[in-house]
């Protein structure tokens, strides 16, 4: 037997799959996904346990090393990641130097693109010890990043990270606290936060993780890597949609024109607006993380003595939408990004951190899979291939 690539090259065949709707890039054994039973699986492990049962640092170590970790690995490895937190103070410095009104993800993916120049010895990937000090860098160096984004946004000052606070919470201070006055970790709001994190990590070969595999495939470093991923992840048909999601509901709060008519329009295609939170290319019945996210919104929001009009009004519009022909034949259900808006908004979160609190979720499983590719002695350079359809050989005119 030959494989589908050997079999069109010798045939002289090209095949065209706008959008990678049926074509494999690669294998890989970090995460499984059956979109038409609405199945999630880490390394194995049903997202619905993982969710309950773990902690962000416990998956991104199941996600890269491809096992649980033993209580001391894991405990090793948290106390790696608190001890590379400091960012250097160039690098702090570096957040000055953008204007104030800097979309979040714009400073994200330009600071972390910029660690690869404090850290050249990163751009030896065929280094096994380089690839481990660089992977415990990103994790604990990106969420420190995610909140100097914010603190920047805000025009306050930016905090140094306090390693005797777990990830999570290291990172809820770094965003909300400030030099004035000590801060306490609401534990609802970091468990939920940790949960929702853990749902963001691997989602197998997303527009994203497929930028870092293809940016990686040229033995780009590692930092450069990620950081085009967080570029992939900006635009609103991909992580960019939670902070969509959110914008829609308060467009339709605003208008008052009700959620039907705001259906009617998707429906008519109406300046090509979508029901943004809905669909995805993958699942066809329902996206299991959706599911998990709902039950956190309406226990965050409780727990924090919130009560917001626009749950009230995604919580309409899933109703109308899933009852409606439209989404029910082409299989369109609400997607991770739905209520995820609603949650971070409770939280404090402005909505341009939403996309970014994505990539912190996000960062586990592109590390895990440009490490896979790193190490795959079959991989080779990305380099697809194109149908031309300009013009002929043309004469240079005479002038
Ligand atoms: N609202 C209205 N109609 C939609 C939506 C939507 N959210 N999503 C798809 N459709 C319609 C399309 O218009 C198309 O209709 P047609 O057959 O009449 O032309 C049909 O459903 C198929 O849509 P495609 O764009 O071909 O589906 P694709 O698999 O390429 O796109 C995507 C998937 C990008 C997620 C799409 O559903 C979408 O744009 N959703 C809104 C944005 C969003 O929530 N993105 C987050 C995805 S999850 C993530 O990245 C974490």
């Amino acid at each position: 037997s030959i494989d589908i690539s050997t079999f069109m090259k010798q045939t002289g065949y090209t095949a065209l799959d706008q959008g990678f709707v049926n074509t494999a890039s690669t294998r890989s054994a970090i995460t499984f996904i059956d979109g038409d039973k609405g199945i999630l699986r880490y390394r194995g492990y049903a997202i619905e346990d993982v969710a309950k049962n773990s902690t962000y640092l416990e998956v991104a170590w199941l996600l890269i090393y491809g096992e649980l970790p033993t209580a001391d690995q894991l405990g090793e490895f948290d106390e790696k990641v608190r001890r590379h937190t400091l960012l250097h103070e160039d690098l702090r410095r570096f957040f000055d130097a953008l204007p104030p009104n800097a979309h979040p993800m714009s400073v994200l993916s330009s600071a972390v693109s910029a660690l690869s120049t404090y850290y050249e010895d990163s751009l030896n990937v065929r280094d096994p010890e380089q690839v481990e000090i660089s992977t415990i860098r990103l994790l604990a160096k990106l969420p420190v990043i995610a909140a100097y984004a914010h603190k920047k946004s805000l025009g306050q000052a930016l905090l140094y990270p306090d390693n005797s606070l777990s990830f999570v919470d290291n990172f809820l201070k770094l965003n909300f606290g400030n030099h004035a006055e000590p801060y306490e970790v609401n534990p609802v709001l970091s468990k939920a936060l940790d949960r929702l994190l853990i749902l963001h990590e691997d989602h197998e070969q997303n527009a994203s993780t497929s930028t870092v595999r293809l940016v990686g495939s040229t033995e780009a470093n590692i930092f450069a890597s990620i950081s085009a991923g967080i570029n992939a992840l900006y635009g609103p048909l991909h992580g960019g949609a939670n902070e969509a999601v959110l914008k829609m509901l308060a467009e339709i709060k605003a208008s008052g024109e009700g959620v039907e008519k705001f259906v009617e329009r998707v429906k008519n295609k109406e300046d090509g607006i979508r029901l943004m939170g809905f669909g995805h290319r993958v699942y066809k019945s329902f996206d299991p993380r959706a599911t998990l996210v709902k039950e956190s919104a309406d226990e965050v929001l409780a727990a924090l003595g919130v009560k917001d009009d626009l749950l009230d009004i995604a919580k309409e519009l899933e109703a109308v939408a899933l009852a409606d022909d439209y989404f029910i034949e082409r299989r369109l259900y609400p997607n991770v990004d739905f209520y995820t808006g609603v949650i971070y908004k409770a939280m404090g979160f402005p909505s341009r951190m939403f996309t970014v609190l994505f990539a912190i979720g996000r960062l586990p499983g592109w590390i895990a899979n440009w490490r896979e590719m790193n190490e795959d002695p079959m991989t080779k350079i990305g380099r697809p291939q194109q149908l031309y359809t300009g013009s002929e050989v043309r004469n240079w005119p005479q002038r």
